[in-house]
């Protein structure tokens, strides 16, 4: 029987985009039918194993790099959709190494990060269908890493993972895909806009969890949540958050009015 952490460790390292997508949604569907095992206790070895697999394209550049995205041609809003694919594939790899990284985590812990894994292949999926459809396809701009190079920044800590990249990375995606959303809205792309709501939806969840093992965390090590916060931050160099926020969706992903007040001061 296969063990759901060392399989999501093989599906992070698959190169192909659709492979990796529908090895996911398998992995879940598995798990929930009882025919994939759990193990927390064991330390996978990565040794060996390159990761995260992704194709040759997109072209990694600086964010600076990455091309302007303008509403008014077909062009720039498909190089939006890229680039909302791209991070829907490392969100993708994100989750996936959540699950095989950190050890002896309680078995919710696990379970979350698959639903994210699954969720985020689902938004990807949806992402690259529509770029095909408006005659793109994943891999035809270039993009930038920042998402995962926070990923890799963080391997040591899970403390430091749920700190930062579900609640500083993907929390930043809540005050984003509004305006974006908007922007499709205005141009009367209505499928763009069906599928940014999902992802909305969705990633509030996904703040939710990276927000509930945070707080475990802390509070297992008896820490202010706050003042723990600040000192990964730091620590970690993460990027200093910027107006405007979603303050709605912030709050409903778990934020408490302490942290939310702290970001409007
Ligand atoms: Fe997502
Ligand atoms: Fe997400």
């Amino acid at each position: 029987m296969l063990e759901l952490r060392a399989t999501a460790l093989a599906i992070l390292a698959n190169a192909d985009p659709q492979a990796k997508v529908s090895q996911l949604f398998s992995l879940f569907e598995g798990y929930q039918n009882q025919q994939i095992t759990l193990d927390i206790t064991h330390q996978l070895d990565a040794q060996g194993i390159s990761f995260p697999g992704r194709p040759i394209k997109p072209e990694l550049v600086l964010p600076k790099l990455v091309p302007k995205r303008r509403m008014d041609t077909l062009e720039g809003r498909a190089g939006l959709l890229h680039s909302l694919a791209h991070i829907e594939f490392n969100a993708m790899n994100l989750a996936l190494d959540a699950v095989w990284r950190f050890s002896d985590m309680p078995k919710e812990y696990y379970e979350d990060w698959l639903k994210v894994a699954k969720e985020e292949a689902y938004h990807f999926s949806l992402v690259n269908e529509h770029l095909h459809s408006i005659g793109f396809g994943y891999g035809d701009f270039p993009a930038h890493n920042s998402l995962w190079e926070m990923v890799e920044r963080t391997t040591d800590s899970v403390m430091a993972r749920m700190a930062l990249v579900p609640r500083t990375m993907e929390a930043r995606g809540l005050d984003a895909v509004p305006s974006i959303r908007d922007r499709f809205k205005q141009i009367k792309e209505d499928r763009a806009v069906e599928i940014l709501e999902i992802i909305l939806r969705d990633e509030i969840g996904h703040v939710l969890i990276g927000n509930r093992w945070f707080n475990f965390l802390c509070s297992k090590e008896n820490l202010s949540p706050i003042t723990a916060y600040r000192e990964l931050a730091a620590k970690y160099r993460a990027p200093v958050l910027k107006p405007p926020f979603n303050m709605e969706a912030r709050k409903r992903a778990g934020f408490t009015s302490e942290e939310l007040d702290l970001l409007g001061a």
